[in-house]
Formats: structure tokens, sequence, C-alpha cells
């Protein structure tokens, strides 16, 4: 199914919405995702911090999480909004990967700009999935 520019836009606007709601009281670099599944539904995350700083979880790992553990696998596409624009962890594109490499993902500013378009495969490179543990 392909994706067109208002609904990348819409999903860049859910991300930054949810992004006022990230807990990083250390770091301060708040960060927002909203991930749409392949049937249609839409799950947002947020950074969450933690005193014991080794704790803390991405928001991209919050939005699959969430959408996982309310019976979705199937990803489209997942927007992160970011300060600056920043990419995704090594640990969540390594999530990411585990259910499909060809999910885009959108990486944009506070403002709501598109940085950068990609897919988990371009992010991730010669990934290990599901597939690799096969006999
Ligand atoms: N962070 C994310 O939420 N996603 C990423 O992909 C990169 C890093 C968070 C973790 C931490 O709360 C803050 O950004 C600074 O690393």
């Amino acid at each position: 199914m392909t994706v067109t520019r208002e609904e990348k836009q819409s999903l860049i606007d859910l991300a930054n919405e949810a992004r006022k709601r990230a807990y990083a009281p250390y770091s301060k670099y708040q960060v927002g995702a909203a991930l749409r599944t392949k049937t249609g539904r839409v799950f947002t995350g947020v950074n969450i911090e933690n005193a014991a700083y080794p704790h803390t979880m991405c928001a991209e790992r919050v939005a699959v999480f969430k959408a996982v553990s309310e019976g979705e696998r199937e990803f489209e596409i997942i927007s992160v909004a970011t300060d600056n624009g920043g990419s995704p962890c090594g640990g969540c594109r390594q999530v990411l990967a585990e259910f499909g490499l060809d999910t885009i993902v959108l990486m944009a500013d506070k403002d709501g700009r598109l940085i950068k378009e990609t897919t988990v495969r371009e992010l991730l490179p010669e990934a290990f999935t599901p597939e690799k543990l096969k006999p």
C-alpha cells in the first residue's frame, strides 16, 4: 500500500504531539514516534528515561511494543520526531527489523519538517532477522 504525502505529514505531526509527553528529565532530548500498522492502526511512543539510566526506553520501541502487545505485528511506516531530525538508534533499528525490513522510516524535526525518508532495510544492512535462526 502506498502512503500519501498527507498521511506522512500526519504521522510526523502525531509523533511531534507525542513528543511533548516524552519523559526525558536527564538528557532533555525528547523523542516521539508514530507507527502505522498494515491494518491502519497508529501507535505512538515517547522516550521514557529512568534515574537508573540504562533502563531508559526509546520512543520507537515504546511504539513497537505497544503495537505488538495489542496484537499487531505488521508495520508499514514509522515517523520519529526529535529536536533536530535525529535517526533511530541501533537497538530500535534491530527491534524494527524483527517485524520487517520494508517498514518506511521518516525522520522529522520539531517543526514537523521531514529530514529524511528511508527504510529499515537501508538503516540496518545485513540485519539479523528471524530467518537467520532457521536451521
Ligand atoms: N532516544 C530515542 O528515544 N530514540 C532513539 O532512537 C535515540 C535515542 C532517546 C533515548 C534517550 O532518552 C534520549 O533519546 C537520549 O539518548
